[in-house]
Protein backbone atom coordinates (compact mmCIF):
# COMPACT_ATOMS: atom_id res chain seq x y z
CA UNK A 1 0.00 0.00 0.00
CA UNK A 2 1.20 3.92 -0.61
CA UNK A 3 3.32 5.31 1.80
CA UNK A 4 1.34 8.50 2.16
CA UNK A 5 4.12 10.45 4.14
CA UNK A 6 5.56 11.42 0.84
CA UNK A 7 2.79 12.26 -0.46
CA UNK A 8 2.70 16.51 -1.46
CA UNK A 9 -0.58 17.60 0.11
CA UNK A 10 0.38 21.82 -0.19
CA UNK A 11 -2.91 22.91 0.43
CA UNK A 12 -4.56 22.68 4.12
CA UNK A 13 -8.17 21.61 4.15
CA UNK A 14 -10.76 20.48 6.06
CA UNK A 15 -12.34 17.47 5.05
CA UNK A 16 -9.15 16.59 3.48
CA UNK A 17 -8.84 12.54 2.47
CA UNK A 18 -5.53 12.50 2.57
CA UNK A 19 -5.55 9.69 5.30
CA UNK A 20 -7.64 7.29 3.87
CA UNK A 21 -6.35 7.74 0.09
CA UNK A 22 -4.09 4.48 0.43
CA UNK A 23 -7.16 2.72 0.99
CA UNK A 24 -9.63 4.28 -1.80
CA UNK A 25 -6.93 3.64 -4.25
CA UNK A 26 -7.08 0.14 -3.49
CA UNK A 27 -10.16 0.06 -5.37
CA UNK A 28 -8.92 1.60 -8.48
CA UNK A 29 -8.69 -1.10 -11.13
CA UNK A 30 -5.86 -1.57 -13.27
CA UNK A 31 -4.97 1.07 -16.52
CA UNK A 32 -7.05 3.77 -15.86
CA UNK A 33 -7.14 6.69 -18.16
CA UNK A 34 -8.37 9.95 -15.97
CA UNK A 35 -9.34 9.99 -12.86
CA UNK A 36 -12.04 12.36 -12.85
CA UNK A 37 -12.70 14.94 -9.04
CA UNK A 38 -15.76 16.78 -9.82
CA UNK A 39 -15.24 17.86 -5.60
CA UNK A 40 -11.22 18.04 -5.73
CA UNK A 41 -10.85 20.27 -2.89
CA UNK A 42 -7.29 19.67 -1.61
CA UNK A 43 -6.72 16.77 -4.53
CA UNK A 44 -5.61 14.14 -1.70
CA UNK A 45 -6.75 11.74 -4.18
CA UNK A 46 -5.34 12.64 -7.12
CA UNK A 47 -2.34 13.35 -5.92
CA UNK A 48 -1.86 10.17 -4.54
CA UNK A 49 -3.11 8.69 -7.55
CA UNK A 50 -0.84 9.86 -9.82
CA UNK A 51 2.43 9.58 -6.93
CA UNK A 52 1.46 5.86 -7.07
CA UNK A 53 1.06 5.64 -10.67
CA UNK A 54 -2.55 4.23 -10.64
CA UNK A 55 -3.60 6.66 -13.34
CA UNK A 56 -2.13 8.60 -16.43
CA UNK A 57 -4.22 11.93 -15.87
CA UNK A 58 -6.27 14.19 -13.58
CA UNK A 59 -9.18 15.89 -14.02
CA UNK A 60 -9.43 18.56 -11.02
CA UNK A 61 -12.93 20.52 -10.54
CA UNK A 62 -13.78 22.09 -7.68
CA UNK A 63 -17.14 25.00 -7.84
CA UNK A 64 -14.65 27.33 -5.52
CA UNK A 65 -12.70 28.89 -8.25
CA UNK A 66 -10.00 30.96 -6.89
CA UNK A 67 -9.37 27.36 -5.02
CA UNK A 68 -8.61 25.93 -8.41
CA UNK A 69 -6.79 28.99 -9.57
CA UNK A 70 -4.50 27.94 -6.87
CA UNK A 71 -3.68 24.47 -7.93
CA UNK A 72 -3.26 25.87 -11.44
CA UNK A 73 -0.51 28.54 -9.87
CA UNK A 74 0.91 25.93 -7.99
CA UNK A 75 1.31 23.39 -11.03
CA UNK A 76 2.23 26.03 -13.73
CA UNK A 77 4.23 28.59 -11.30
CA UNK A 78 5.56 26.71 -8.30
CA UNK A 79 8.24 28.95 -7.64
CA UNK A 80 7.04 31.90 -7.67
CA UNK A 81 3.61 30.89 -5.36
CA UNK A 82 6.32 29.14 -2.77
CA UNK A 83 8.16 32.64 -2.82
CA UNK A 84 4.99 34.38 -1.92
CA UNK A 85 4.06 32.37 0.68
CA UNK A 86 7.71 32.26 2.02
CA UNK A 87 7.11 36.62 1.87
CA UNK A 88 4.24 36.27 3.42
CA UNK A 89 4.85 33.45 6.36
CA UNK A 90 7.37 35.66 7.46
CA UNK A 91 6.03 39.24 7.37
CA UNK A 92 3.17 38.04 9.67
CA UNK A 93 5.99 36.93 12.73
CA UNK A 94 5.08 39.41 15.64
CA UNK A 95 2.09 40.89 14.13
CA UNK A 96 0.22 37.28 13.45
CA UNK A 97 -3.21 38.79 14.06
CA UNK A 98 -3.24 42.18 12.42
CA UNK A 99 -0.95 40.77 9.21
CA UNK A 100 -4.27 37.79 9.07
CA UNK A 101 -7.15 40.02 8.81
CA UNK A 102 -4.69 42.42 6.15
CA UNK A 103 -4.44 39.08 3.91
CA UNK A 104 -8.22 38.30 4.71
CA UNK A 105 -9.26 41.74 3.33
CA UNK A 106 -6.87 41.99 0.30
CA UNK A 107 -7.90 38.66 -1.26
CA UNK A 108 -11.49 39.60 -0.22
CA UNK A 109 -10.88 42.48 -2.84
CA UNK A 110 -8.66 40.59 -5.68
CA UNK A 111 -8.89 36.72 -4.93
CA UNK A 112 -5.16 36.23 -5.11
CA UNK A 113 -3.53 32.44 -5.46
CA UNK A 114 -1.26 33.21 -2.48
CA UNK A 115 -3.11 35.00 0.01
CA UNK A 116 -5.71 31.84 -0.32
CA UNK A 117 -2.48 29.74 0.23
CA UNK A 118 -1.69 32.02 3.69
CA UNK A 119 -5.41 32.21 4.87
CA UNK A 120 -5.63 28.17 4.39
CA UNK A 121 -2.90 27.29 6.57
CA UNK A 122 -3.51 29.88 9.38
CA UNK A 123 -7.04 29.71 9.52
CA UNK A 124 -9.09 27.45 12.27
CA UNK A 125 -9.29 23.62 11.03
CA UNK A 126 -8.07 24.39 7.68
CA UNK A 127 -11.72 25.27 7.04
CA UNK A 128 -12.77 27.63 4.13
CA UNK A 129 -15.86 29.55 5.21
CA UNK A 130 -17.70 32.17 3.50
CA UNK A 131 -20.43 34.94 4.54
CA UNK A 132 -23.32 35.08 2.40
CA UNK A 133 -21.41 37.76 0.14
CA UNK A 134 -19.20 35.33 -0.65
CA UNK A 135 -16.38 37.11 1.66
CA UNK A 136 -13.91 34.75 3.23
CA UNK A 137 -14.91 35.26 7.00
CA UNK A 138 -12.97 32.55 8.99
CA UNK A 139 -11.14 33.49 11.45
CA UNK A 140 -7.43 32.77 12.08
CA UNK A 141 -5.94 29.83 14.72
CA UNK A 142 -3.94 31.81 16.56
CA UNK A 143 -1.94 28.96 18.16
CA UNK A 144 -0.20 28.51 15.02
CA UNK A 145 1.83 30.45 12.39
CA UNK A 146 1.02 28.05 9.25
CA UNK A 147 3.05 25.35 7.81
CA UNK A 148 6.78 26.49 7.26
CA UNK A 149 7.64 27.57 3.90
CA UNK A 150 10.38 25.14 3.72
CA UNK A 151 7.84 22.08 4.13
CA UNK A 152 5.41 23.96 1.74
CA UNK A 153 8.08 24.80 -1.00
CA UNK A 154 8.65 20.83 -0.79
CA UNK A 155 4.82 20.15 -0.80
CA UNK A 156 4.28 22.55 -3.57
CA UNK A 157 7.52 21.86 -6.22
CA UNK A 158 6.51 17.59 -5.75
CA UNK A 159 2.53 18.77 -6.37
CA UNK A 160 3.80 20.45 -9.55
CA UNK A 161 5.53 18.17 -10.81
CA UNK A 162 2.96 15.59 -10.64
CA UNK A 163 0.17 17.39 -12.03
CA UNK A 164 2.35 19.50 -14.95
CA UNK A 165 0.84 18.16 -18.10
CA UNK A 166 -1.25 15.65 -16.52
CA UNK A 167 -3.94 17.37 -14.50
CA UNK A 168 -7.10 19.31 -16.19
CA UNK A 169 -8.65 21.97 -14.11
CA UNK A 170 -11.90 23.54 -13.97
CA UNK A 171 -14.25 25.37 -11.51
CA UNK A 172 -17.60 24.27 -12.47
CA UNK A 173 -20.89 22.54 -11.36
CA UNK A 174 -19.74 18.77 -10.90
CA UNK A 175 -22.54 17.74 -12.70
CA UNK A 176 -21.02 19.07 -16.11
CA UNK A 177 -18.21 16.90 -15.33
CA UNK A 178 -19.73 13.59 -15.10
CA UNK A 179 -20.91 13.12 -18.40
CA UNK A 180 -17.15 13.55 -20.07
CA UNK A 181 -15.86 10.77 -17.71
CA UNK A 182 -15.75 7.28 -20.22
CA UNK A 183 -15.39 3.17 -19.03
CA UNK A 184 -11.67 3.11 -19.27
CA UNK A 185 -11.73 6.25 -16.61
CA UNK A 186 -12.60 6.51 -12.80
CA UNK A 187 -14.40 9.00 -10.99
CA UNK A 188 -13.90 9.90 -7.34
CA UNK A 189 -16.15 12.01 -5.59
CA UNK A 190 -16.61 13.24 -1.81
CA UNK A 191 -19.27 16.34 -2.04
CA UNK A 192 -19.90 18.04 1.25
CA UNK A 193 -21.51 16.38 3.60
CA UNK A 194 -23.13 17.76 6.70
CA UNK A 195 -20.39 18.58 9.16
CA UNK A 196 -17.13 17.93 7.36
CA UNK A 197 -16.20 20.45 4.46
CA UNK A 198 -17.16 23.44 6.64
CA UNK A 199 -18.93 24.69 3.81
CA UNK A 200 -22.38 25.19 6.29
CA UNK A 201 -22.45 29.03 5.60
CA UNK A 202 -21.26 29.46 2.22
CA UNK A 203 -22.78 30.17 -0.99
CA UNK A 204 -21.77 26.87 -2.40
CA UNK A 205 -23.32 24.81 0.57
CA UNK A 206 -26.72 24.57 -0.80
CA UNK A 207 -25.78 23.59 -4.19
CA UNK A 208 -25.71 19.50 -3.34
CA UNK A 209 -28.94 18.28 -3.43
CA UNK A 210 -29.32 14.81 -2.64
CA UNK A 211 -31.54 13.96 -5.19
CA UNK A 212 -30.30 15.73 -7.27
CA UNK A 213 -26.53 13.67 -6.41
CA UNK A 214 -28.40 10.26 -6.65
CA UNK A 215 -29.40 10.62 -9.95
CA UNK A 216 -26.40 11.57 -11.29
CA UNK A 217 -24.99 8.46 -9.82
CA UNK A 218 -27.50 6.66 -11.62
CA UNK A 219 -26.59 8.06 -14.85
CA UNK A 220 -23.03 6.56 -13.95
CA UNK A 221 -23.85 3.17 -13.21
CA UNK A 222 -26.62 3.33 -16.41
CA UNK A 223 -23.50 4.38 -18.24
CA UNK A 224 -21.23 1.70 -16.97
CA UNK A 225 -18.62 4.16 -15.49
CA UNK A 226 -16.81 2.76 -12.63
CA UNK A 227 -16.77 4.95 -9.77
CA UNK A 228 -16.37 5.66 -5.96
CA UNK A 229 -18.44 7.70 -3.52
CA UNK A 230 -17.17 9.15 -0.10
CA UNK A 231 -20.59 10.05 1.73
CA UNK A 232 -21.94 9.12 5.24
CA UNK A 233 -19.90 7.57 8.11
CA UNK A 234 -20.46 7.20 11.80
CA UNK A 235 -18.66 7.17 15.29
CA UNK A 236 -19.20 4.66 17.63
CA UNK A 237 -22.60 4.14 17.17
CA UNK A 238 -23.90 8.02 15.89
CA UNK A 239 -24.25 8.56 12.37
CA UNK A 240 -23.69 11.38 10.39
CA UNK A 241 -24.86 12.11 6.61
CA UNK A 242 -27.49 10.21 4.90
CA UNK A 243 -26.99 6.54 3.29
CA UNK A 244 -27.13 6.84 0.24
CA UNK A 245 -29.82 4.68 -1.25
CA UNK A 246 -29.82 0.58 -1.95
CA UNK A 247 -31.60 1.13 -5.27
CA UNK A 248 -28.01 2.15 -6.64
CA UNK A 249 -26.65 -1.43 -5.77
CA UNK A 250 -23.36 0.31 -4.49
CA UNK A 251 -20.77 -2.10 -2.36
CA UNK A 252 -20.89 -0.36 0.82
CA UNK A 253 -17.56 -0.31 2.43
CA UNK A 254 -16.78 1.05 6.22
CA UNK A 255 -12.66 2.27 6.24
CA UNK A 256 -11.76 3.06 9.74
CA UNK A 257 -10.77 6.62 10.19
CA UNK A 258 -9.14 6.94 13.35
CA UNK A 259 -10.06 7.67 16.90
CA UNK A 260 -12.58 10.20 17.18
CA UNK A 261 -10.92 13.14 19.37
CA UNK A 262 -13.86 14.21 20.34
CA UNK A 263 -14.85 11.06 22.51
CA UNK A 264 -11.77 10.44 23.87
CA UNK A 265 -12.15 14.08 25.16
CA UNK A 266 -15.37 12.88 26.73
CA UNK A 267 -13.60 9.90 28.25
CA UNK A 268 -15.51 6.99 25.72
CA UNK A 269 -13.69 5.04 23.14
CA UNK A 270 -15.04 5.39 19.74
CA UNK A 271 -13.69 4.74 16.72
CA UNK A 272 -15.05 6.67 13.38
CA UNK A 273 -15.30 5.17 10.10
CA UNK A 274 -16.07 6.79 7.42
CA UNK A 275 -18.43 5.20 3.96
CA UNK A 276 -17.10 4.22 0.58
CA UNK A 277 -19.42 3.28 -1.55
CA UNK A 278 -18.09 1.09 -5.08
CA UNK A 279 -20.15 1.42 -8.02
CA UNK A 280 -21.57 -1.87 -10.04
CA UNK A 281 -18.90 -1.09 -12.90
CA UNK A 282 -16.26 -0.47 -10.59
CA UNK A 283 -17.23 -4.24 -8.79
CA UNK A 284 -17.46 -6.21 -11.90
CA UNK A 285 -13.87 -5.03 -12.91
CA UNK A 286 -12.55 -6.07 -9.84
CA UNK A 287 -14.29 -9.13 -9.03
CA UNK A 288 -12.33 -11.15 -10.74
CA UNK A 289 -9.26 -10.20 -8.93
CA UNK A 290 -11.05 -9.11 -5.38
CA UNK A 291 -12.64 -11.06 -2.59
CA UNK A 292 -13.31 -8.02 -0.60
CA UNK A 293 -16.25 -7.86 -3.26
CA UNK A 294 -17.87 -10.92 -4.13
CA UNK A 295 -21.15 -9.60 -4.16
CA UNK A 296 -23.01 -6.13 -4.77
CA UNK A 297 -25.27 -5.21 -1.75
CA UNK A 298 -25.11 -3.16 1.28
CA UNK A 299 -23.78 -4.70 3.82
CA UNK A 300 -20.92 -3.09 4.98
CA UNK A 301 -17.73 -4.27 4.41
CA UNK A 302 -14.68 -3.30 7.05
CA UNK A 303 -11.41 -2.25 6.09
CA UNK A 304 -8.57 -1.72 8.59
C1 LIG B 1 -15.45 17.31 1.14
S1 LIG B 1 -14.71 18.56 0.15
C2 LIG B 1 -13.62 17.58 -0.84
C3 LIG B 1 -12.35 17.25 -0.12
C4 LIG B 1 -11.37 16.49 -0.98
N1 LIG B 1 -11.77 15.11 -1.19
C5 LIG B 1 -9.98 16.54 -0.37
O1 LIG B 1 -9.32 15.47 -0.24
O2 LIG B 1 -9.54 17.62 0.01
C6 LIG B 1 -15.98 18.96 -1.02
C7 LIG B 1 -15.61 19.99 -2.08
O3 LIG B 1 -16.73 20.12 -2.99
C8 LIG B 1 -16.75 21.46 -3.47
N2 LIG B 1 -18.13 21.70 -4.01
C9 LIG B 1 -19.25 22.03 -3.33
N3 LIG B 1 -20.30 22.09 -4.17
C10 LIG B 1 -19.85 21.76 -5.41
C11 LIG B 1 -20.46 21.63 -6.69
N4 LIG B 1 -21.76 21.85 -6.85
N5 LIG B 1 -19.69 21.27 -7.75
C12 LIG B 1 -18.36 21.07 -7.58
N6 LIG B 1 -17.72 21.19 -6.39
C13 LIG B 1 -18.45 21.52 -5.31
C14 LIG B 1 -16.37 22.30 -2.27
O4 LIG B 1 -15.87 23.55 -2.65
C15 LIG B 1 -15.33 21.41 -1.58
O5 LIG B 1 -14.02 21.77 -1.93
Amino acid sequence: MLNKTNVPHPIPYQGSKRMLAPIILDYFPKDVSTLYEPFAGSAAVSIAALFSDKVKRVHLNDINKPLINLWKMITDNPISISSAYKSMWQEQIGNERTYYDLVRDRFNANQQEADLLYLMARCVKASIRYNACGQFNQSPDNRRKGMNPTTMTYHIHSASRLLKGRAIFTAIDYLEILNQATVSDIVYMDPPYQGVCGQRDSRYSNSIAFDRFVSALQSLSDNNIPYIVSYDGRTGDKTYGMKLPESLRLNHIEVHAGRSSQATLLGRNHDTYESLYISPALISRLNAHDSRLSSVGQTPLFVY
